[in-house]
């Protein structure tokens, strides 16, 4: 038996007719832009959020970008973020001219700690970026207590967790704005980048529009300027017919996740836990593990795919070196660098091979 990380190849067979179709759809009508499938993406996703406004982007990095733009967040300006995350979350800040401040995540869930962000708050700070790491929802009621406190915007990263809640609010309409990634891997994918940011705020949307397109108001107005980072109406497409299945896929992965709960509770590792009130998505089923290298062999020959998200904090990249991050102290995010080991949890798996994995990971952690 094999078992992929993700398996993409099953997805497609389950949808080819159906995904065939809307491609068809959109190249009869070669409105590639910014057409009748964006809109209807950016309508269905406002209503999955429960927010006023979705705006559809190039990517989920450009979903993080544009909002600091929006916001006029630049140099000499501090984003507060984690440093356990991808290394796009930085990337977004360093690419407007701002300083990322990096803080250490909570030991339990991996998520912003949020002593820490109090505690890194300065006459500076113009945003907070909390990532929903896995598909859970960092600690957001704090985190807006304090960002309404000191006069801060927060955009929440929540690429990683379509269809998470957080005390029965859907991700995306927790903080003043949220950036979703339809990466090829997560949760709800395009087969090609996109990305979605959400606000229920009114000038924050009407701002995002602009920076999309080149700062077009008409066909001939460039008010600002702006960025190339339209979604293409083949994603939207594409990304309608999953959309679709998207509650049934979170509950699929919901049902993995409590398999692996249940047969793995008495094993010597580490399980993710669901912080009361959470709705974890499931992005990524992180386990820890302390002696990693003998599961990571036996996986290999046992034909098992596992993600290490992340062999190393995106605050420890060398890209990052000159913005003084690659020393600061994150204890916990190093710990985890060391001991994380994500199981597969693609809603197309089978019980079988639920099971399979569990059996490995058994024989190779009693061995
Ligand atoms: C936490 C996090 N933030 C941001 C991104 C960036 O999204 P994209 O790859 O769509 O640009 C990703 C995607 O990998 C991510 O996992």
């Amino acid at each position: 038996m094999r078992v992929p990380l993700v398996d993409l190849h099953a997805e497609y067979r389950a949808l080819r007719e159906e995904i065939l179709a809307a491609v068809d759809e959109v190249l009869q009508g070669m409105n590639l832009y910014l057409g009748p499938k964006t809109t209807a993406l950016e309508e269905a996703w406002a209503e999955c959020c429960g927010v006023r406004h979705a705006v559809a982007v190039a990517s989920g990095t450009d979903g993080l970008t544009l909002p600091l733009v929006a916001n006029g967040i630049g140099p000499g300006d501090e984003v507060i973020t984690v440093g356990w995350t991808f290394i796009a979350t930085i990337e977004s800040i360093i690419h407007v001219g701002a300083t990322p401040v990096i803080v250490d995540v909570e030991p339990d869930t991996l998520t912003m700690d949020v002593d820490q962000l109090a505690a890194a708050i300065t006459p500076r700070t113009r945003a907070i970026i909390p990532v929903h790491i896995y598909g859970h929802c960092a600690d957001m009621d704090p985190i807006m207590e304090l960002a309404d406190e000191h006069g801060l915007f927060v955009l929440e990263d929540a690429a990683q967790a379509h269809g998470a809640r957080y005390h029965g609010r859907p991700v995306g309409s927790l903080g003043h704005a949220a950036s979703f990634s339809f990466y090829v891997t997560k949760n709800l994918s395009a087969y090609g980048e996109g990305g979605m940011v959400t606000t229920n705020d009114d000038n924050i949307a009407e701002r995002l529009r602009l920076f999309r397109n080149h700062g077009r108001a008409a066909k001939s107005d460039h008010v600002v300027v702006g960025y190339n980072s339209r979604l293409h109406e083949i994603q939207a497409a594409i990304l309608l017919v999953k959309l679709r299945r998207l509650e049934e896929w979170n509950r699929r992965r919901r049902e993995i996740a409590a398999i692996y709960m249940e047969r793995l509770a008495d094993l010597p590792l580490r399980l993710p836990v669901e912080r009361e009130g959470c709705r974890h998505a499931y992005h990524v089923y992180g386990t820890r593990v302390e002696e990693r290298e003998g599961v990571l062999e036996a996986f290999e020959a046992a034909g098992i795919g596992y993600a290490l998200h992340y062999p190393k904090p995106a605050h420890r990249q060398p890209a990052l070196a000159r913005w003084g991050l690659n020393d600061i102290a994150t204890p916990v995010s190093d710990e985890a660098a060391k001991q994380i080991l994500g199981l597969p949890i693609h809603p197309t798996l089978s019980d079988e091979q639920i099971g399979y994995v569990c059996d490995v990971l058994a024989e190779a952690l009693v061995r």
